[in-house]
């Protein structure tokens, strides 16, 4: 069956929270914290967008939006991103972060920012600089679209995201 995506809704608590583990669990990177990341934003009221990808019924994939500023001006997180292992390579992770980029954008905010893979965001128009900093720092991982304005200062992730 073709997969596709929509919003979270009522009932997609638990499915989301496992699919995000089940996809960061292979990862090195991973922190074993993820999965706890879409409720925590749920909980705080800082689950701006929440899509998931279903094939039928199947929860097999999901992106969180999230506020975050960069500098003084108001954007947009994007993350955590998950598909099923037995999904990937798709197209789904690609469809998820465009259609939380393209609401970003419908949403008046700087631009979109995330901590993640340049190999797999740079493909999706995500771009990384030095202008850039998260706690001060610079780092290869951080990456940003701009809507507007410029990408430059210290990056402000919801508070959920440092544990
Ligand atoms: C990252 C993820 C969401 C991509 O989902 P997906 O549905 O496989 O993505 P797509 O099918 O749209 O794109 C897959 C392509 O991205 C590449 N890719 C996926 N993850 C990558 C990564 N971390 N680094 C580099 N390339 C990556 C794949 O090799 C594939 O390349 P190909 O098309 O040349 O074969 C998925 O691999 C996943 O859930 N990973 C575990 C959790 C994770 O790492 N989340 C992101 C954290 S920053």
């Amino acid at each position: 069956m073709k997969w596709k995506i929509r919003q979270e809704q009522e009932g997609d608590e638990a499915v989301i929270a496992d699919v995000t583990r089940i996809a960061f669990e292979p990862k090195a990177f991973s922190d074993g914290t993820e999965e706890t990341l879409p409720a925590k934003l749920r909980e705080a009221g800082a689950l701006i967008l929440s899509l998931v990808a279903v094939n039928g019924k199947t929860v097999i994939g999901h992106v969180a939006l999230s506020p975050a500023k960069v500098g003084d001006a108001k954007w947009l997180a994007v993350g955590p991103v998950s598909v099923l292992p037995d999904h990937q390579g798709k197209g789904i992770g690609s469809a998820l972060v465009n259609h939380a980029v393209a609401v970003a954008q419908a949403y008046g905010r700087g631009g979109v920012v995330l901590e993640g893979d340049p190999a797999f965001y740079g493909r999706l128009g995500f771009v990384q600089s030095d202008a850039l900093t998260h706690q001060g720092k610079p780092s290869r991982h951080l990456q940003a679209i701009t809507f507007d304005g410029d990408a430059e200062g210290d990056v402000e992730f919801h508070p959920v995201f440092s544990g």
